[in-house]
């Protein structure tokens, strides 16, 4: 059974462990730049400190990817304007469960929690440019592509080339009202406004 629900405190420590042991060839596909990790401790700790704020004060948000009762990726939110705007990002954290139609699934859920919760205007992701798994998988979503450029996306990574793509709410509750995507994902977040 696949399920998605906000990580729990307990779970944070997984989530570095999977950035701070990540391959080199993740590393390289993600252009994560390994100086500029903050240490294990640390980084739990702003991450809890961080959860224990109000959705309209949390500068991040993790939402924790469940295939059986395991927890085998997750996706987030930074960047986060309340009632505007935030940028999404997706891990499956295994590289044999990559490609087998999970990433698709999970996101979709994932986006419609995001939407209702911090009643977003509008969802940005933007994937190293010669990254296919997410580029694919966004475009499969629906997401519109409406730029590629030079930036460092977050202090974790160096500077590289992006893909930006966006999907608005009026334009996803279309996709939805549409059932053009189906999706076997649970939730124990609340989404059903759409
Ligand atoms: C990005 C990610 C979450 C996608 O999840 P996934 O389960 O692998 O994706 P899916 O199997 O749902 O595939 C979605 C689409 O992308 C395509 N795709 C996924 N990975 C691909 C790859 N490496 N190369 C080419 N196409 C790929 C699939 O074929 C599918 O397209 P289709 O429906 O036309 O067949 C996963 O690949 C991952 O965790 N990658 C490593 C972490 C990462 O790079 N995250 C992005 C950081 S910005």
């Amino acid at each position: 059974m696949t399920m998605i629900k906000t990580l729990p405190e307990n779970e944070l420590e997984k989530l570095v462990d999977y950035f701070l042991n990540l391959s080199p060839e993740d590393d390289h596909r993600m252009c994560v730049d390994r100086s500029s990790l903050l240490n294990r401790d640390e980084w739990i700790q702003f991450l809890k400190n961080d959860s224990h704020k109000s959705l309209e004060d949390r500068q991040l948000y993790y939402l924790g990817w469940y295939l059986d009762d395991q927890l085998i990726g997750h996706s987030s939110i930074n960047k986060i304007a309340y009632g505007v705007e935030a940028l999404i990002h997706l891990h499956i954290w295994h590289p044999e469960l990559r490609r087998h139609g999970l990433g698709k699934e999970y996101l979709w859920k994932a986006m419609q929690v995001y939407f209702e919760k911090f009643a977003l205007q509008k969802i940005i992701c933007e994937p190293n440019a010669n990254n296919p798994g997410p580029n694919k998988t966004l475009i499969k979503l629906g997401l519109s592509l409406v730029d590629t450029y030079q930036t460092k996306p977050s202090p974790m990574n160096y500077e590289h080339r992006v893909n930006r793509y966006e999907l608005t709410r009026d334009h996803f509750k279309d996709l939805l009202s549409r059932n053009d995507r189906p999706c076997s994902v649970q939730s124990e977040e609340a989404c059903l406004n759409f």
